[in-house]
């Protein structure tokens, strides 16, 4: 039996959420159409995310280390419960998931990694460090991955990559603004629509 219901979405953000923007957009634009943004979810309750979630009229809820302290976790299991949670997207969300978290939400957890894993990927890289790496490095190309989540750090498996060239001169910021544009807003959206057509094909 195929399921016509949408999918329902909560992003997981820490920061500006620009991601998070796109996938809004794309809602609106018909990118996505097998899912629906239920929920926005934040351990930072400054984060800009969450202003941007309540401009669109999506719930917007901040669970953070400082309030919920050795029940972070537990808390966000059930902040996504309470509101039947289906797909859970990672969208600059900078904590790193337990084994437990990432066994309970198996093929329900998708991310979005400023590079092309598996380089530059892992514990520790996360943000303009990738791209600091990245350039260190002095590699020509880099990019963006969507994965889904498993215990391992940026481990699991590749679901959609967008290639990005590295231009002379950039930092780490420059590099950062080309690869969200022109790779993390395009493939995170599509990433998102293929993963909610597979649950409701109940592929996964
Ligand atoms: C994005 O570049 C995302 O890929 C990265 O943080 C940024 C968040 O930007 N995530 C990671 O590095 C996770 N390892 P945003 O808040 O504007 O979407």
């Amino acid at each position: 039996m195929v399921s016509t219901e949408k999918v329902r979405i909560a992003v997981l953000v820490s920061g500006g959420g620009t991601n998070l923007q796109a996938l809004i957009d794309s809602q609106h634009s018909g990118i996505i159409t097998k899912g629906e943004i239920t929920l926005v979810l934040s351990n930072k309750a400054d984060a800009y995310a969450l202003t941007r979630a309540e401009n669109a009229g999506i719930k917007a809820v901040a669970v953070t280390r400082a309030e919920a302290g050795e029940n972070f976790e537990q808390k966000i299991v059930e902040t996504l419960e309470e509101n039947n949670i289906e797909l859970i997207v990672l969208a600059g969300f900078m904590c790193i998931l337990s084994k437990d978290f990432t066994d309970k939400y198996k093929n329900r957890i998708i991310n979005v990694h400023p590079s092309l894993i598996p380089s530059f990927c892992g514990e520790g890289f996360y943000g303009l460090r990738v791209h600091k790496a990245a350039l260190e490095k002095g590699v020509k190309v880099s990019g963006a991955t969507v994965h889904f989540v498993n215990e391992i750090p940026d481990g699991g498996e590749i679901i959609m990559q967008k290639a990005v060239e590295v231009c002379e001169g950039d930092t780490p910021e420059t590099l950062s603004s080309r690869i969200l544009e022109n790779a993390e807003w395009k493939i995170l959206p599509l990433a998102t629509e293929k993963v909610c057509t597979m649950i409701q094909n109940k592929e996964i």
